[in-house]
């Protein structure tokens, strides 16, 4: 990925932005010093925390000299909270980005701890966090420290690498730092700041269970992984995002409004009780297209060899929205299909009237209902783009910058 140095004439990519840039104990810790001048030139803000392990491998003088600002590195710093409390630095920031991010600051952010200053700030911020990890090519395949990354990048949190190749260890695999210029541009390009900044986006995400009885309802295999990530791309766009959950086990993204609900009618209600002010409605949830004719107050017992039930046609939000005097400006639905999928999408997009729709092939092991993968082929009246297999984040991110694209009245 080329890095333009940013002249008098070129817009700077990280205008108006103010980076928390956190440094922790690894030997690439030395890289951390060219990637704040990067972020300078990008027209960033940067404070600068370092971990105590950190400390080990460069000074902080540096770090205080290129920043212009002090360096904290503890806590209990009085003379520094007096002048910037924690939680204060942490309100400052509207991104963290850790480089080196090495498996223990990994681990101990997936664990949600804040025994230093670094992992209090990421705790206690609501900015978008960043990391460029950089370890040991052992370290970074290790289970461990897979499931810590999987854990975080479920939550949103953004990887720039690593890299591959060889190693300070004298190793060659995956675990490089990724190149300063590299991640600067990464940030640059996938965070756009302030694309959607002003704009107010409402998502609807995972399924909805239709109670029957006391314990047993009709439910669907919907994780909400793929709305809850596109939430949090919203958000990284600078959007106020509204996030209307069905009930799944998911932590909310960093800086998301969430409405927890149910059933579909309750989804119903939150969506459209929502819905004035907003400029994008996406509905990215497994809504129940039928509800039990009623639900029983005691459980039902078991009588006679077959059961019949009785279901009733949900209400179809998506088309709902579509259709109100306050519908947002863009109304994205999502279409699950199993075959002949741009013909089932075009068919909705144009039946309910909506703006633009994410189809993705449920039929296709490895991407879709439950899985942390998903591949997706957008179509809008005149035109499609296919966003190809990759994380749900990474696939979010693609989506929401065609969002963004169709906002802004392009392409
Ligand atoms: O949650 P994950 O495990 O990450 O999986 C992601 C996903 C596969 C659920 C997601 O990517 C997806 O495709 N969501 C839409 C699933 C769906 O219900 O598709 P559909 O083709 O049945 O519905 C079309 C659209 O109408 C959807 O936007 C849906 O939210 C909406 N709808 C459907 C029925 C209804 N009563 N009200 C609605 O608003």
């Amino acid at each position: 990925m080329p890095f333009t140095r940013v002249g008098k004439t070129q817009v700077a990519g990280l205008e108006g932005q103010r980076i928390l840039l956190g440094v922790s104990g690894g030997i690439a810790a030395y890289k951390a010093a060219e990637v704040l001048r990067r972020l300078q030139d990008e027209g960033a803000q940067v404070r600068v925390v370092m971990t105590a392990s950190a400390l080990h491998f460069v000074g902080p003088t540096t770090f205080q000299a290129l920043s212009r600002q002090p360096v904290r590195s503890s806590l209990w710093d009085e003379a520094a909270e007096a002048a910037m409390g924690h939680i204060e630095l942490a309100r400052w920031a509207t991104r963290i980005l850790v480089v080196p991010a090495t498996a223990n600051v990994i681990a101990r952010l997936a664990q949600g701890r804040a025994n230093d200053l670094l992992s209090t700030l990421c705790l206690a911020s609501e900015a978008p966090l960043t990391l460029a990890p950089a370890m040991n090519r052992v370290m970074w395949a290790h289970p461990a420290t897979q499931a810590n990354v999987a854990t975080l990048v479920a939550r949103g949190v953004e990887l720039i690498g690593p890299a591959e190749g060889d190693q300070a260890c004298g190793e060659v695999g995956a675990g490089r730092l990724v190149e300063p210029d590299q991640i600067v541009a990464a940030l640059v390009a996938s965070a756009r700041p302030g694309r959607l900044a002003g704009k107010r986006v409402l998502v609807s995400a995972g399924p909805t269970f239709e109670d029957i009885d006391p314990v047993r309802f009709i439910g669907n295999r919907s994780s909400g992984k793929m709305g809850f990530a596109v939430a949090a791309a919203a958000r990284a766009l600078g959007a106020e995002v509204t996030l209307v959950a069905g009930p799944v086990s998911l932590a909310t993204p960093a800086g998301v409004r969430r409405i927890d609900v149910r059933r579909a009618a309750q989804m119903r209600d939150a969506v459209l009780g929502e819905l004035a002010g907003h400029d994008v409605y996406l509905g990215a949830a497994a809504v129940a297209d039928y509800a039990p004719a009623r639900t029983m107050p005691q459980k039902i017992k078991k009588s006679g060899e077959t059961m019949a039930l009785e279901l009733v046609r949900t209400a179809d939000i998506l088309a709902e929205v579509a259709a109100h005097p306050q519908r947002p400006a863009l109304v994205v639905g999502f279409a699950a299909e199993t075959q002949d999928m741009e013909a089932y999408a075009r068919d909705k997009l144009q039946r309910k009237g909506l703006d633009m729709i994410a189809a993705n092939d449920v039929a296709r092991a490895g991407q879709g209902f439950e899985c942390d993968d998903n591949a997706l082929s957008v179509f809008w009246h005149d035109g499609r783009r296919d966003i190809p297999h990759g994380s749900k984040p990474r696939v979010a991110r693609d989506l929401m910058a065609l969002v963004a694209d169709r906002l802004e009245g392009g392409k």
